[in-house]
Formats: C-alpha cells, structure tokens, sequence
C-alpha cells in the first residue's frame, strides 16, 4: 500500500510525554488489560480474540473508529454481550471515559486503542474483524483537508480486507460536504451499498428506528442539521 505508507501518520508516544496526567496514567494501569496505547494496541495484531478477549475465533470482533466519550461504544458493548467492540481514539480523556462506561457494568467484551485511524491496518490482520462504526469523524472542511477524512480510498480498501464476509460499515456525519465527497470514494471501493440517504431521521425507516444518537450527533440535530448516513455491505 504506497499511498497508505506515504500518509502514515506518527503520533507521541505517551511514554515519553513530559507530564503524566490521570488519564494517561489510567490508560497504562488501571485500564491496562483493556487500553492499549500506540506501543502496545499494535502487538494485539491478529491476537485480538485469542489474548485480549480471550474467546473463540468465531465470536465477533467490531470496530468503532472515533469513539469520541464512548456513548455509543458503552451501549454497543452492553448490548451486545455475545460480541467484542474496539475503540479508536486519539484523545486520551475521551478514550479512558470510553473504557470506563463501556466496563462500568462489568462487561469485559470491549478494549480501546489510543491509535490514528489512518493506520488501522497495524492493528487488525485481513479477515480479523466483522462490523464497523464511523461516527461523525472530524470532517476536515475548516480547514478544507479531504486528505486528512478517514472515509476515504484507501482507508475503506484497507477496512474491506480486514473484513469478515458479510460484515457491515455504518458511517453518518453531520457534513453535506464530506459526505458528497466521501461517496465518489466509496465508488472505488468494493463496498456494496445497503443503504444510504441524506436525511436519516425523516427517510431512515429502520435504521432511523434502529438508530442510536451518538454525544455529537444530538448536538447536530438539536441545530436542525440532517444528517447524513450509509450502511456499506461486504
Ligand atoms: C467529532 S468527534 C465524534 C465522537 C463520537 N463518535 C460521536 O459521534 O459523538 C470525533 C472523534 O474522533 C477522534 N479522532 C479524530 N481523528 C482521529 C483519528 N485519526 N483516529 C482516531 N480517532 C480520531 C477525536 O478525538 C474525536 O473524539
């Protein structure tokens, strides 16, 4: 992947951060088994259900990418108790309020990555993962940086290879602009499209019904923004 190695994207290392803060430091012990920074998550490659969630190879691992304070993350993981969700975030306070709602009520399905999206590919091998989450990623349009949105080419051939057939990627925004874009990207893909609209909660039918109302996603409706959303089939 040439394209992918010349966008890879290096981050601080929390080891070498000058000043430890609670977060920081809950993410290297008290969260430890479930929260893995930039060194670690990546050691998981491939041994996600084996060492981290310890269950068989047929039990499902899902992916959240952004979990932002992990509302979503919390409530798919309780949920669901019969299947695994990892979280990405960069942000470290987000990212231990994600882990801790998510376990809060003793569920052990769910781990969290303090990791850049754009390599995702370090952390799952081909055929690791089942469904995937893209909420309201930040969408780059002030600054108008379509090279830095997470929903693009190459990121989406990577996600399909890892991928477990008949797996699903759910993506919403609350940007016009990224989404327009984002669907000539989706083009190229391999993704098959289950459905897609503009205005999940006047055209959604089930899935508006289905729908979970993410922290920024109340924000956006509360202002009367629609909002954009596609379910995307492998
Ligand atoms: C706009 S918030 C949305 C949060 C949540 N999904 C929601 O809908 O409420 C985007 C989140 O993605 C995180 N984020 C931004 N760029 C990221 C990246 N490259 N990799 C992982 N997380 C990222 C941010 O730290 C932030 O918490």
């Amino acid at each position: 992947m040439e394209n992918s190695e010349q966008r890879r994207p290096r981050i601080n290392l929390t080891r070498t951060l000058p000043k430890q803060n609670a977060y920081t430091l809950a993410l290297d012990n008290e969260y430890r088994e479930y929260a893995f920074n930039e060194e670690r998550a990546p050691l998981n490659k491939g041994k996600w259900r084996s060492e981290v969630f310890k269950c068989d190879d047929s039990k499902p691992v899902d992916v959240e990418v952004g979990t932002g304070a992990g509302m979503h993350f919390a409530h798919y993981a309780n949920k669901h108790p019969n299947r695994n969700v990892v979280g990405l975030e960069l942000k470290y306070k987000p990212l231990i309020q994600s882990i801790r709602r998510a376990q809060a009520l003793g569920a052990r399905n769910s781990a969290i990555c303090r990791y850049h999206a754009f390599n995702i590919d370090l952390l799952f091998e081909k055929n690791e993962i089942n469904n995937i989450f893209i909420h309201f990623p930040d969408p780059w349009v002030t600054p108008r940086k379509p090279k830095n949105r997470v929903v693009n080419r190459n990121i989406l051939d990577a996600l399909y290879d890892m991928q477990r057939e008949g797996s699903f990627l759910e993506f919403k925004t609350d940007s016009r602009e990224y989404f327009l874009w984002a669907l000539d990207e989706i083009k190229e893909s391999k993704y098959k499209v289950e459905f897609q609209t503009l205005n999940l909660y006047q055209e959604g039918g089930k899935y508006f019904e289905q729908n979970f109302q993410t922290t920024f996603e109340k924000i956006f409706t509360r202002q009367g923004i629609e909002i954009n959303y596609i379910k995307l089939l492998k």
